[in-house]
């Protein structure tokens, strides 16, 4: 493995499962000291324990422990290079404008764009001294595609979360602070495999507007974060960095 990060600090938020722990496993062998942020404690450690990072428990929705996560950070390894600002939820009741409550929508908002906003306020002083960094937001293709089975909430979230990142690139560029936005296709989860094992027609439905004809691995997903996150990308800033199989591109998929 190429040691594009050597020596560099990260913190990954949701680096228990999915897309975080793939990226705390690349970032960690491309040479990176990883901070695995989680509110799971039994996955977040085990993530951390893996690649001989710290944990830190934290719900990312919590101004006070997001600010104590940077803080330590730099505390433990002396500064903060890269931050990739990725929990985030996508529970059964955040579904159709018709039929999703006010709870769920705020419960969605928090922890999808609020923590974004927070992770990015308390990581940018520290970049700032350091002189540089990198954040990686995690948007996703919905942010930039409609679809009619809905979830109101994480799609407006994650629309968010895409302004937020551009705004934020271009503003702090001339500090050698980047700033991007990453934009998953569908990941082939326990959850979505699970679902779609009940429900064969569900997988097909959407499985149909992909054109590389599957659902992206975690892995594969993480390796542009880790793209995103080293010097590779250094002309990179205030983008928004589809690694969708092909979905926003396609009219016509092949058969
Ligand atoms: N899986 C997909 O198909 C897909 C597609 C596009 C975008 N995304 C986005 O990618 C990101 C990761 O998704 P995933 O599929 O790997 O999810 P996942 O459920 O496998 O992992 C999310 C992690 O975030 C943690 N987490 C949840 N709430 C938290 C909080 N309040 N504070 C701290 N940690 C918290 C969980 O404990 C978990 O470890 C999310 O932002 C998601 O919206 C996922």
């Amino acid at each position: 493995m190429v040691q594009r990060l050597e020596g560099r600090v990260a913190v990954v938020t949701g680096g228990g499962s999915g897309i975080g722990l793939a990226t705390v496993r690349r970032f960690a062998s491309e040479g990176a000291k990883v901070v695995v942020a989680d509110v799971d404690p039994n996955a977040g450690k085990a993530a951390a324990d893996e690649v001989g990072g710290l944990f830190v428990q934290v719900d990312v929705t919590d101004e006070e422990q997001v600010k104590a996560l940077f803080q330590t950070t730099v505390d433990t390894y002396g500064k903060l290079d890269i931050a990739f600002n990725n929990a985030g939820i996508s529970p059964p009741d955040d579904d159709s404008i018709l039929t999703t409550g006010i709870e769920a929508w705020e419960r969605v908002q928090k922890v999808n764009l609020t923590s974004v906003y927070l992770c990015c306020k308390y990581a940018i002083p520290h970049m700032q001294t350091n002189g540089k960094g990198s954040i990686i937001n995690t948007a996703s293709f919905v942010a930039t595609m409609g679809a009619a089975t809905s979830q109101i909430s994480y799609t407006a979230s994650k629309g968010g979360v895409l302004a937020m990142s551009r705004e934020l690139g271009v503003q702090f560029a001339r500090e050698g602070i980047r700033v991007n936005a990453l934009s998953p296709g569908p990941v082939n989860t326990l959850l979505l495999r699970e679902l779609f094992a009940k429900d064969p027609e569900r997988a097909a439905r959407r499985l149909v507007h992909v054109p590389l004809g599957r659902f992206a691995e975690p892995e594969e997903i993480a390796a542009a974060v880790a793209f995103l996150a080293s010097d590779d990308s250094s002309f990179m800033t205030a983008s928004n960095f589809l690694v969708d199989g092909g979905i926003a591109g396609a009219y016509v998929t092949p058969l």
